[in-house]
């Protein structure tokens, strides 16, 4: 499929799956076309006006044998297709263990890229070949949409709310990246590069970036200037401690219980009335509009640490 030229070459695990489901389906209908062409210029001929061909009844059985038979066939091959696209789907949606997280924050008109070890870019993203990388997205202002065609990744950025992807890349080289929704007047400017390197030159390139500090510094220098280690490092308020609780489960006020993800982490930031935890008083203040969405990546970047601090210790 990659030799064929309208189609970008394929750089990355996905694109094969992703290509042989488009072949695998392009031959499907290829064949249902010719059965059924060559089913409509058989019969036209067979009993065009005048033929001899014999008209009567076909015996029950056959007809009916006939119909079962069709029909069983063609809602199977429909069942696999269904089954074989979204097992497709499925994998690109579920986070791959020991993938390397890089932040996405798209905003009118551009990509801002940030690395585990703190380094940022801006229309561009290095990335080591051969290792699974997930992104962790989010808009800054309306919808945008992060597209690698050598990929075959594509997913929408959302304002207020995380959307991911993952990829491998499995050829060295610069791969365009792409907004593939309409975002205002230069989403057609919002583009971008994605650069494979070996792991050797990827860790010699991220050691070198300039902006080395990491994004969980910068998230515990915020937690204390916003005032939040006034509440949650132990005090005489009554508020949750947040060593190890990423990742967990969390009991809820309301009966629910939630995972303290990012989404979660970034709605107690910004809506913490909706979401109390079981035995607290609902009184933390809402820090909406006082802290922006880089804040919001170190400050859950820095929680994170905190549950990974926890588990070398014990
Ligand atoms: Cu962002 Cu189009």
């Amino acid at each position: 499929m990659s030799g064929f030229p309208i189609f970008p070459g394929e750089a990355s695990t996905q694109a094969v799956s992703t290509d042989h489901i488009t072949a695998g389906l392009t031959v499907l209908a290829a064949i249902i076309v010719l059965v059924v062409f060559g089913l409509v210029v058989g019969f036209a001929f067979r009993y065009r006006n005048g033929s001899r061909a014999k008209r009567g009844d076909l015996p029950e059985w056959v007809a009916r044998d006939v119909e079962i038979g069709w029909t069983a066939a063609t809602a199977f091959l429909a069942l696999f297709i269904v089954w074989w696209t979204i097992a497709a789907s499925l994998g690109s949606l579920a986070p791959q263990p020991g993938a390397m997280e890089i932040h996405v924050l798209a905003k009118q008109w551009m990509w801002k890229t940030e690395h585990p070890n703190g380094a940022r870019e801006i229309n561009a993203l290095h990335v080591p070949m051969g290792e699974p990388v997930r992104l962790m997205m989010t808009s800054q202002d309306v919808i945008h949409s992060f597209y690698v065609p050598q990929f075959r990744i594509k997913q929408d950025v959302l304002p207020g709310r995380y959307t991911h992807t993952w990829f491998e890349a499995t050829k060295l080289g610069t791969f365009h990246l792409f907004c593939t929704q309409l975002c205002g007047t230069e989403h057609a400017r919002m583009v971008g590069d994605v650069v494979v390197m070996r792991p050797e030159d990827y860790a010699r390139w991220s050691a070198a970036q300039p902006q080395g500090d990491d994004i969980a510094a910068d998230g515990a220098s915020l937690f204390h200037t916003l005032g939040c280690a006034g509440c949650h490092l132990g005090s005489a308020v009554h508020a949750p401690q947040l060593a190890g609780l990423y990742g967990k489960p969390v009991q809820l006020a309301d009966g629910r219980s939630v995972v303290a993800d990012d989404a979660f982490i970034r709605d107690m930031i910004l809506k913490p009335k909706a979401n109390v935890p079981a035995g607290y008083e609902p009184i933390m203040p809402s820090f909406s509009g006082l802290v922006g969405d880089d804040e919001i990546l170190a400050l859950t970047a820095y929680i994170r640490s905190l549950k990974d601090a926890r588990e070398t210790r014990g």
